[in-house]
């Protein structure tokens, strides 16, 4: 009894390497499969995402060409009630044009170009730069609605260049159905504005590939830090802001040398992703 009693931890530590190795073994395997099966989920989603960017180009091309063909019964109504403040390529009339610092005609062209250039009919610029066509859209129907444009003190001048009631009807007839285009298409590709932001992919990137072994207090080859990517853009010896490609970081992923399982190597896709976050750290 006593024997047979001894016998059992002999017997359990002679065990044991088999065991580990076993289960060493079984690890890898399982490591293996879900690594793949992230990999794929991950090229579905690149796939899903660079079609979905396609079919956004040409939906607002679409959009583009109806809302200048639609335009066509406004013309007449904007070139003689709104284009003098809102249309850059309009010429002030020549009383516009002295005293300029001083002139309101001058001002309000000015700063009626600040809000809305209708150069192009479509899309809408501004000289303050980057403008969202849908708010443009809303502010040209308010304004249509609560007949705050043209300005007060230009109806003064020319009383007939108020917005009528036909007017009214035809340019609600124009606007809201683009502004529903608008809304549709924003909540269409809502998953690209959300997967758009390039710090996320390459974060996942790293996640999927890297940081097992460089990130969250793991430092292979003493490099560590990985999941702080603004860290990461910091260290020179990895990241050569002035070169994005001859970044160390790159190089070393695009041989192939890194992650070191050559299953995981970087797709065309996600080395094309790193290169393009790496360029936008070289312009910051
Ligand atoms: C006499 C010059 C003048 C005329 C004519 C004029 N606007 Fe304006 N418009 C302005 C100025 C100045 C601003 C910017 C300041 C403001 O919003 O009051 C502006 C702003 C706007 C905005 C942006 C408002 C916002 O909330 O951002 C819209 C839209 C607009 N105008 C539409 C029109 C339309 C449509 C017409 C013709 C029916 C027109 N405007 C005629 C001077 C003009
Ligand atoms: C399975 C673990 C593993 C994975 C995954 C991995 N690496 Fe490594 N990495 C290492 C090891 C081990 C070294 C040290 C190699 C040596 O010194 O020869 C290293 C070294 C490096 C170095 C050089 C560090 C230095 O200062 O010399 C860089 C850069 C690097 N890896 C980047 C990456 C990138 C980028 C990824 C993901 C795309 C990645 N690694 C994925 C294990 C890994």
């Amino acid at each position: 009894m006593t024997r047979s009693l001894l016998l059992i931890p002999v017997l359990l530590v002679s065990c044991l390497p088999r065991l580990s190795s076993k289960g060493e073994l079984q690890f890898e395997e399982k490591f293996f499969k879900t690594t793949t099966e992230i990999r794929d989920v991950q090229q579905e989603e690149f796939d899903y995402l660079e079609e979905l960017k396609k079919e956004k180009i040409k939906d607002y091309q679409e959009l583009e060409t109806v809302a200048r063909e639609s335009f066509t019964p406004l013309v007449t109504i904007f070139e003689r009630k709104c284009f003098d403040c809102h249309d850059s390529t309009r010429k002030l009339p020549l009383y516009g044009r002295v005293l300029p610092r001083i002139n309101p005609v001058k001002k309000h062209q000015v700063e009626g170009l600040r809000a809305l250039d209708m150069k192009n009919i479509y899309p809408f610029e501004t000289t303050e730069g980057e403008v969202s066509q849908l708010a443009l859209l809303k502010a040209i129907k308010s304004a249509t609605l609560d007949k705050s444009m043209p300005l007060k003190s230009y109806i003064l001048v020319y009383p007939f260049r108020r917005i009528s009631k036909k007017d009214k009807v035809k340019i609600l007839n124009w606007v809201e159905p683009l502004i529903e285009e608008h809304e549709r298409l924003r909540e269409k590709y809502r998953p690209l504005a959300e997967a758009q932001s390039i710090e996320q992919r390459v974060s996942r990137l790293f996640f999927n590939k890297c940081l097992r072994c460089h990130g969250n207090g793991n430092r292979r080859g003493g490099f560590g830090g990985m999941e702080d990517l603004q860290k990461l853009a910091g260290q020179t010896r990895y990241i050569n802001k002035e070169n994005p490609e001859e970044s160390f970081l790159y190089k070393i992923s695009k041989s192939g040398e890194m992650p070191t399982d050559p299953r995981e190597r970087l797709t065309q896709q996600e080395l094309d992703l790193l290169s393009e976050w790496l360029h936008t750290l070289s312009q910051q």
